[in-house]
């Protein structure tokens, strides 16, 4: 990209970003207007009516045009995910936040009520949205979130203190349940289940592989984690997994005893993850 010290208006900055990405990433004059609405904070009908609106040249909006020309995810360009609706903090070395993880909250909440004082352990905390969330709908829930990723915690951490849940999140670096000795009401997890040699698109790369691979078969720590519930007899085990682990699950728990054990899906129809009780 040939950098040209200008000053230019939105409407100029659009195709001239759509021209730079087009045959590079899909719908480029959507991406075009995401790069400028999050470059000016503001919003689409903002922007619609402020077409003329001279935006100074900054070379930090050309390194951006660059950086999602290479496929990265806009969220890591520009520090900020969407999440249940709310604004969090995201940078490379922390899972970019899904969508569909906003059902797994949902399935929490169907089962614990409003008034739960008892323990939540997350596992794989991530940039934090989950515990976070969780605090926010369970105001007297006691919550410990655990991850193996040094740089996650950093993300989860800053998430943790702008949402001013410092003192009802307590954050551990380990893997699993190995640095959680209490006794566990509720473990809550979206923990990576893709198989270590599958396919990925091009975005992913920018992800971290601790946060995607599950080990061989994928399945591998839902697997361990399962384990963990049925050993420390956790009442409650809610878990995010992958599109084709719901028969390997139900195979799993064939010979263990249990209240209940409830699948749920996405919004695309996958099958997406469990609620066990035990
Ligand atoms: C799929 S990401 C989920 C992140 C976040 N909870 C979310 O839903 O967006 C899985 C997370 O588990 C962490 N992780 C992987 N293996 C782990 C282990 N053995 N113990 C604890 N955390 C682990 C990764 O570092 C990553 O942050």
């Amino acid at each position: 990209m040939l950098i040209i010290i200008t000053t230019m208006n939105i409407n100029s900055w659009l195709n001239f970003i759509t021209k730079e990405l087009s045959g590079l990433i899909e719908n480029p004059r959507r991406e075009a207007e995401l790069i400028v609405m999050h470059y000016l904070n503001r919003d689409q009908l903002w922007l619609i009516g402020n077409s003329a609106y001279e935006i100074e040249d900054d070379k930090k909006l050309y390194e951006w045009i660059q950086r999602r020309s290479k496929n990265e995810p806009l969220e890591y360009i520009t520090n900020s995910v969407s999440f249940y609706s709310q604004n969090f903090f995201i940078k490379e070395g922390a899972l970019i936040p899904r969508p569909e993880t906003e059902i797994l909250i949902d399935e929490v909440c169907k089962y614990i009520e409003s008034s739960f004082s008892g323990l939540i352990v997350e596992v794989g905390v991530g940039s934090g949205i989950i515990s976070i969330l969780l605090a926010q709908k369970l105001p007297l829930a006691k919550i410990i979130a655990v991850d193996i990723s040094e740089e996650a915690l950093e993300v989860a951490k800053q998430n943790i203190a702008n949402f001013g849940f410092s003192d009802r999140i307590e954050l551990r670096k380990g893997s699993l349940l190995s640095v959680v000795d209490e006794k566990v009401d509720v473990l809550v997890s979206n923990p990576p289940y893709i198989a270590n040699e599958a396919p990925l698109e091009s975005n992913l790369s920018y992800e971290p592989s601790l946060a995607l691979f599950g080990g061989n078969i994928g399945d591998e720590i839902v697997n361990e984690l399962l384990n963990i519930a049925l050993d420390r007899n956790i009442k409650y085990f809610f878990c995010e997994f992958g599109y084709d682990q719901k028969d390997k699950v139900s195979q799993y728990l064939k010979n263990y005893e249990y209240k209940e054990l409830t699948f749920y899906k996405d919004w695309s129809n996958f099958d997406r993850g469990f609620t066990l009780r035990l």
